[in-house]
């Protein structure tokens, strides 16, 4: 078993910060969000990743991850020249695949209890694919799946302005050679890329079995600005103080609490938060649910569900919340109770007076 893990997304929701930093390499808990995918992929026992990556953020994701061996992995990285969709990106992860039974998880999809539970079903049922689905409340988002009165996958759509049913498709696909086929087979959608969902419907078209697992956890697919400070709440919630690259129960910890190397002097800490180390802090509220960088200083400001990239500066009697704000920022104020709601790019700059 092989993994390919998607990576080529621009992150167009996630602007301006993702045109500095790719979303997969967002920060949660002081880990990136990639990190979070490798460490569960670990978990399962799958060694062989392959990383597909788009020619722009290429470099920052080998730079981050590199060939995978602190996290026990084999990672080769994959280009994807175009974003041609997702049964794109399987198609130019051909020769890195081979014939191999192989997994796809999308490199911003977090989803609770890891994927060791749908190899596992993979194992036993042995079918030639494998969908992750989740009761949303909003399922035109997503790929939806129509199940028949026992459960089995009938037809699969991608984001139906009507819904016929509340399963979306996480994005934790498992796969025999055979999807290989399907996707020659299939042409481009209204918006021009190739999909695995197609590809996946092409499968049960020619009668092969994919059966579906629906998970009971949560689901964080960090597409969006908020989305990724409820991420960031969901795994400061759920982690544990361990640092490190530890796995709990399926899930790879965040990097809890404040890191013995931080000052803090006359601060009030609202549990839970991950300070990095070096972060220097004076005279402030943290918290609950804050996530900041190595090397962040604040002083006088009450900062409350945010992340805070490293090297950040925050001065004065500021409120800042459900922000998230790019490394090596700076923020001042003289102004009292001026609350602030900030998404901003690495080496922004914002003064108030
Ligand atoms: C993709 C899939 C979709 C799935 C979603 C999960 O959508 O095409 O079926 O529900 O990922 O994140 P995209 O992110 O390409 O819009």
């Amino acid at each position: 078993m092989k993994a390919i893990v998607l990576c080529a997304g621009k992150g167009t929701r996630l602007r301006p910060l993702a045109y500095s930093t790719p979303k997969h390499l967002i920060p949660l808990g002081n880990r990136e969000i990639l990190s979070y995918v490798l460490l569960q992929i670990a978990e399962a026992g799958i060694r062989d990743v392959g990383i597909v990556i788009s020619p722009d953020n290429g470099a920052q994701i080998r730079g981050a991850i590199g060939n995978g061996e602190n996290l026990d992995l084999e990672v080769r990285y994959i280009t994807q020249e175009v974003p041609g969709g997702l049964a794109h990106a399987v198609k130019v992860s051909r020769d890195f695949l081979g014939d191999s039974e192989f997994l796809m998880f999308l490199g911003d999809n977090l989803i609770e209890g890891g994927v060791a539970p749908l190899l596992a079903e993979f194992a036993v049922r042995k079918p030639d694919g494998l969908v992750l689905l989740k009761a949303v409340e909003d399922p035109r988002r997503f790929g939806v799946a129509e199940l028949d009165d026992q459960g089995r996958v009938v037809r699969l759509v991608e984001k139906p302005s009507e819904p016929k049913s509340n399963l979306a498709l996480v994005g934790a696909y498992l796969f025999t050679p055979e999807v290989h086929d399907a996707i020659d087979r299939i042409g481009p959608s209204w918006r021009g890329e190739l999909e695995i969902t197609d590809a996946i419907q092409n499968l049960l078209d020619m009668g092969k079995m994919v059966i579906s697992y629906e998970l009971k956890g949560w689901w964080l697919d960090t597409g969006t600005k908020d989305d990724i400070l409820d991420a960031n709440r969901v795994l400061l919630s759920s982690g544990s103080a361990v640092q490190g690259n530890t796995v709990v129960s399926g899930l790879a910890s965040c990097e809890m609490g404040v890191s013995g190397d931080a000052t803090l002097s006359g601060c009030e800490i609202v549990d839970p938060v991950s300070v990095a180390q070096g972060c220097l802090l004076e005279n402030c509220r943290i918290g609950p649910y804050v996530s900041l960088g190595a090397g962040v200083t604040i002083d006088g400001a009450t900062i409350t569900n945010s992340i805070l990239m490293e090297g950040t500066h925050i001065v004065g009697p500021l409120v800042v919340e459900d922000s998230i704000i790019g490394s090596r920022s700076l923020i001042r104020g003289e102004g009292s109770n001026v609350v602030l709601r900030l998404f901003l790019d690495n080496d922004s700059s914002v003064v108030l007076r």
